[in-house]
């Protein structure tokens, strides 16, 4: 690991070999867009977005490396030589034997649970990603969130997405033979983006050891996670990225990943583990439903992608950029007390709509009104993580989500310090108005997921 920093200016490591014209629209069109869309962002056509922090998954720019390798991907049906990188590639980083490609995280998701999770079953995870409880409550079994104390704090705690290893311990001795498996997801997407630290997961293998229940990281943002420890974690400075993601892949016995993310690529995924007879169902539900296993629903150059991406998101000086954009963002926004989540997430940052709206409450979605007013200010796109994508219960009920947020999410590589300037400028114009704003009804609801695909108006 360099010790060498001798400038304070974080620069985007990279250079800008093909651009992508960004087109602005009016704020008469913007509204449009949005009666148009029943008021639901997801809806919204991409060209009408001028800077689109919907997601970091599969928005990413590609490096050089990553197109050249694309060029030789190998296209063959079985025992391709793009999967044997690939398999070597995530064997290398992750230190788990067995590697099933797939079209992305909620297949590998899928695939898991059907092989492990029963009806009445109890999954329990830091948080859980929406599709990942979603995958869950489809095997009729609950999907427990059991993140640290210190998560729904306003203190600057370094290891937020931690997994509360006290109820950890008491659920899983109130529950014998219920739980197949505990899951921890690095970095804490639903929570606000925020690090697992390693004696965290280290402690929780000590518990599922003494209970006998398989461990494994929904490892999306695993070079994030990484990253974060090497900040934070006492003893870890002198830890290169990938030391460190080997260490925390050595404490569980699988994991799933959206290569869409910390993979760098804009489509795939992996499940990984070490059971050998587990992996044999996991590979039969492959065939059934996403490909034979050397493939997993990929074509060869995704595949060659994954491989390069996996071990550029854990370079240094892109983590470092990576992570001080959404830091120099925040920094901004806490000047003029804009509230969110502290410290900032990894890919994310999360403002708190429920403390910036106290006026709208939690039925009429301050999480949404937020991101449309945002986008109606400036064409950003944000995603609201509040009541409308929690709030829906299995039985068809609403319950308030713990926390109204918007997570205005980066794509990696893509967006440059002038365009997070004005992601700032648009916040504080909205933040300067925030009392105008109004809550949302919901129009029409599908069954699950319903912030996919929901139709809302705006309450006068
Ligand atoms: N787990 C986590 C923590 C995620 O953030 C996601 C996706 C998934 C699993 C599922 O992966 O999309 O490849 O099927 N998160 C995206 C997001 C969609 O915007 O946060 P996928």
């Amino acid at each position: 690991m360099s010790d060498e920093q001798p400038f304070d200016t974080i620069i985007e490591p990279f250079r800008i070999k093909t651009v992508e014209p960004l087109r602005r629209t009016t704020r008469a069109r913007r509204e449009e867009a949005l009666r148009e869309a029943g008021w639901n962002l997801f809806s919204v056509c991409g060209k009408d977005v001028l800077i689109d922090l919907l997601t970091d998954s599969g928005t990413g720019a590609l490096s050089a490396r990553q197109w050249g390798m694309m060029m030789q991907g190998d296209e063959t049906y079985a025992g391709a030589d793009s999967f044997y990188r690939f398999e070597a590639a995530v064997q290398d980083i992750t230190g788990l034997e067995y590697v099933i490609p797939t079209h992305q995280g909620r297949a590998a998701e899928r695939i898991l649970f059907r092989a492990m999770v029963n009806a009445g079953d109890l999954v329990l995870n830091n948080t859980h990603f929406d599709t990942t409880r979603a995958n869950i409550e489809y095997r009729d079994a609950e999907a427990v969130d059991i993140p640290c104390v210190e998560a729904a704090t306003n203190d600057d705690y370094p290891f937020k997405g931690n997994i509360d290893l006290v109820r950890l311990d008491q659920i899983l001795t109130e529950n014998p033979d219920r739980v197949p498996l505990v899951m921890i997801t690095v970095t804490n997407n639903s929570g606000g983006g925020q690090p697992v630290s390693l004696a965290n997961i280290r402690a929780a293998r000590e518990i599922c050891n003494q209970h006998d229940v398989p461990l494994f990281l929904d490892a999306c943002r695993f070079a994030e996670n990484a990253w974060f420890i090497h900040l934070r974690e006492e003893g870890q400075a002198n830890r290169t990225p990938i030391e460190i993601a080997r260490e925390m892949f050595s404490l569980v016995d699988g994991a799933t990943m959206s290569a869409k993310k910390d993979g760098m690529a804009n489509i795939g995924g992996f499940l990984a583990m070490n059971d050998s007879e587990i992996v044999v169902a996991c590979r039969n539900m492959l065939i059934l439903t996403e490909g034979f296993p050397t493939y997993g629903g990929l074509a060869g150059y995704d595949l060659e992608a994954v491989a390069v991406g996996l071990y550029e998101a854990l370079e240094e000086d892109y983590l470092r950029y990576r992570i001080a954009s959404i830091a120099y963002l925040a920094d901004i926004l806490a000047r003029e007390g804009v509230p969110m989540i502290t410290p900032p997430g990894g890919h994310a940052l999360y403002l708190d709509a429920g403390v910036l709206l106290p006026h709208i409450p939690w039925n009429e979605y301050p999480g949404w009104s937020l991101a449309i007013a945002i986008y109606l200010e400036g064409g950003i796109r944000g995603c609201e993580i509040g009541s409308v994508m929690f709030g829906q219960q299995p039985d068809g009920s609403e319950q308030a989500a713990p926390r109204e947020l918007v997570r205005l999410a980066f794509p990696r590589r893509s967006y440059t310090q002038s365009h997070v300037d004005y992601v700032a400028e648009v916040l504080l114009r909205v933040y300067a108005k925030r009392d105008e704003l109004r809550g949302m009804r919901m129009v029409n609801s599908p069954a699950v997921l319903r912030h996919f695909s929901a139709r809302l108006e705006p309450l006068s």
